[in-house]
């Protein structure tokens, strides 16, 4: 099968140039001007962006969590990731305690397998770090799987001892692994949380006022200083405060490798919304929570200058009737939003529109950075001869108003409902493959592949 898209303007991290664009099979084959080349099927994007597809480096489809389990499986949360332009996702197995590694990635596997319709990857959340799990995440690396989260947070649940986070540390420094980091300060929080409900303070909001912005950049900064000991690079995830940042870019300025994401709820809500009337505040409840609304600018400012590399969103999304758990005490809300489907129209109508960033730098930050960084370049996150087939047409003026009833994740509620978005989706290829036309699903659940990553040189 061939797919010819003439007319288009396609953009990638450096260029941005006026071409048509040949896909053969899987793979991009030609890149040129006014292709006089037959094809099965010709896609007309004029007036339109080609774009490599989005890359999503940290969703959890499946994911049990707080007593349930996130609402999107690997079907439903792919689906909706196309709808909204992005082909490649790289979601978190689990180890619990006492389990080999491998154990905890079979699981992930079969929920994958058959359901999703992109392609996928996994990071590995470690929770118990024996000497044979530290032999296991070698091989693990060498089998694709070549990342791996661990917790500052959540004691008792996920959270990891400084020595255990430094010998894993280490080990990446030997197998080529990266570390990705959730940093907020667990022991201080839960600490915060007991205090807060024995005086009655039960209200969702007492999530956001129970997890300081310091909390997040003391673990941001200790996150940083072991990986600096360990002399490896470090990649800390959802980052939310403006004194995180500052720790990544105290960091950078050192010529440390020191990464992190941020993510659309991060830049577009706040603290405000915990303060909507009764229990709607619980939608926001994740970790770290919503900031102060002067923290966007901020956030904006460390992913134009480069001090955030990456936009994911930690779709994790819970109906309300979830969320309901908490009601009567805040830390029983289960943690997690929906962005999977959203993230790209969010990022380009509030950040290239408004000329916060350049057309560049939002596929930079939403494709080829994460590419790079977790080891999929230039497989994917790029259009280049060669690379796989995984495209966006993008309409910069289709208009979307941003509602649960219209959006394709399996979930009651949308943390932006009613916004309107200028910037849409409109056709999305998958290694070669219709995924979106026009807007429309055409895929297939189970067509997307698990893709083994790079490791670091
Ligand atoms: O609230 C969140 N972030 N839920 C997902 C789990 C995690 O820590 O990423
Ligand atoms: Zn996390
Ligand atoms: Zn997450």
């Amino acid at each position: 099968m061939s797919i010819l898209i003439k007319g288009g303007t396609i953009v990638t991290a450096t260029d941005q140039y006026a071409g048509d664009v040949l896909v053969e099979g899987e793979k991009i084959t030609v890149i040129g001007s006014a292709l006089a080349i037959q094809a099965d099927r010709v896609i007309d994007a004029k007036g339109k962006y080609v774009l490599p597809g989005g890359i999503d480096v940290h969703t959890h489809m499946d994911m049990p969590f707080g007593g349930t389990t996130s609402a999107d499986d690997f079907q439903t949360g792919t689906i909706a990731a196309a709808h909204g332009g992005t082909t490649t996702i790289v979601d978190f197995a689990i180890q619990y305690k006492g389990q080999r590694l491998h154990d905890a990635w079979e699981t992930w596997m079969k929920k994958a397998d058959g359901k999703a319709a992109i392609d996928y990857g996994f990071h590995m959340i470690m929770t118990d770090l024996t000497d044979q799990v530290e032999e296991e995440m070698d091989a693990l690396v060498r089998q694709g799987v070549t990342s791996f989260k661990l917790f500052m947070a959540y004691p008792g649940v996920f959270m990891m001892d400084d020595a255990s986070i430094f010998r894993a540390l280490l080990r990446t420094g030997k197998n080529g692994g990266t570390i990705c980091m959730h940093a907020e300060n667990g022991g201080v929080i839960d600490v915060l949380v007991k205090k807060a409900l024995a005086e009655g303070k039960t209200a969702p909001k007492y999530h956001a006022l129970t997890r300081p912005v310091r909390a997040e950049a003391e673990a941001t900064h200790r996150a940083i200083a072991l990986a600096e000991i360990a002399d490896v690079p470090i990649y800390i995830v959802h980052l939310s405060a403006a004194e995180a940042l500052e720790m990544v870019t105290e960091a950078r300025d050192r010529g440390l490798p020191a990464y992190a994401e941020t993510c659309p709820q991060y830049l577009f809500l706040s603290y405000d919304n915990y303060e909507e009337p009764g229990f709607e505040g619980s939608k926001y409840v994740m970790s770290p929570p919503l900031r102060m609304k002067d923290t966007q600018d901020r956030l904006w400012r460390g992913l134009a200058f480069n001090d955030l590399q990456a936009i994911s969103t930690d779709h994790c999304p819970f109906c309300m009737k979830e969320k309901h758990l908490g009601d009567g005490d805040f830390s029983k809300i289960p943690n997690g939003a929906p962005g999977v489907e959203t993230r790209m129209s969010l990022v380009y109508d509030g950040g290239v529109r408004t000329g916060k960033i350049s057309m560049n730098r939002f596929v930079e930050l939403t494709s080829t950075s994460p590419a790079k960084i977790f080891g999929l370049f230039p497989k994917k996150g790029t259009i280049a001869p060669g690379s796989d087939a995984d495209i966006v047409v993008f309409d910069p003026n289709g208009k979307q108003t941003l509602s649960a009833k219209t959006l394709h994740m399996n979930v009651d509620y949308n943390p932006y409902e009613g916004r309107e978005v200028t910037g849409t989706t409109h056709t999305v290829l998958s290694r070669g493959k219709l995924v979106i036309d026009d807007g429309k699903f055409v895929g297939k659940a189970g067509a997307g592949s698990f893709i083994k990553r790079s490791a670091r040189a």
